[in-house]
């Protein structure tokens, strides 16, 4: 027969595995980046170009999709000191004052997760397919990104930040930014991508429960060409 402070102790060591077991589900630790090698940045730059047409047998494995993510908005300095304002600037994406304000979302074929570069890991935030949100709209759609496995999804988060209209324009700016540094990772590793304005933003921003303040910018399918 077990005692009371047994029981309790079951109690919290069962809740703490469930909770354990459940985040592993849910968050994808990503393979570490590399900081080397790539194709050389000259090759890069004469060879991008939008891609509408994506193999749809193909998968982009995690190694992959990780590298991407940390050349588009990952930590590149992680002994970084803070510096102008108190931050720390550590991006592989540079933003204006170092706000760090630009949030990359990943829409696959199971879940929407978001890319936390502390950690460098996916951390879904829904489940289920939802990248016809990011084709487009009933006036305007384009169905061919949902051939690609993934869509990479731009938001500018301005939660906290000055409620003026420079601080909107230089998230705009910070989101294209981040969005170069994705087309120019998918041709370093032979995906296929083109940076798009078009989508559902209500429908999105619906789904991942935005305020007024988290702006979806641009978004990107990234997959193999067919
Ligand atoms: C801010 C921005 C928004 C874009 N939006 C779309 C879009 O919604 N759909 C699309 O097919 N292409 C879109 N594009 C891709 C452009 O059409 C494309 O870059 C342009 O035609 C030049 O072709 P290239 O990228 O092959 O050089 C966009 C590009 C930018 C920079």
């Amino acid at each position: 027969m077990l005692g009371r402070k047994q029981i309790n102790r079951l109690f919290v060591v069962s809740f703490v595995l469930i909770t354990t077991l459940t985040m592993t589900a849910q968050n994808i630790k990503l393979p570490a980046p590399s900081t080397q090698g790539g194709m050389p940045m000259n090759k890069v730059m004469s060879s991008r170009h939008s891609v509408r047409e994506y193999d749809t047998a193909r998968e982009v494995d995690n190694a992959t999709l990780g590298q991407i993510l940390w050349m588009t908005a990952g930590i590149n300095r992680p002994d970084a000191k803070p510096g102008h304002g108190g931050m720390v600037a550590n991006r592989t994406n540079p933003t204006a004052l170092n706000r760090q304000e630009i949030r990359v979302y990943v829409f696959g074929k199971d879940s929407v997760s978001e890319y936390v570069a502390d950690g460098h890991m996916l951390r879904q935030v829904c489940a289920g397919d939802h990248r016809k949100l990011l084709a487009g709209t009933a006036q305007f759609s384009q169905d061919f990104v949902t051939d690609a496995p993934y869509i990479v999804l731009f938001v500018a988060d301005l939660s906290g930040l000055p409620e003026d209209e420079a601080t909107r324009q230089m998230a705009l700016i910070d989101a294209g930014i981040a969005c170069e540094n994705l087309n120019l990772a998918c041709v370093s590793e032979g995906l296929a991508t083109v940076p798009r304005a078009t989508m559902d933003k209500e429908a999105v921003s619906s789904l991942l429960g935005f305020t007024a303040l988290q702006i979806p910018v641009l978004n990107n399918p990234v997959g193999y060409a067919r």
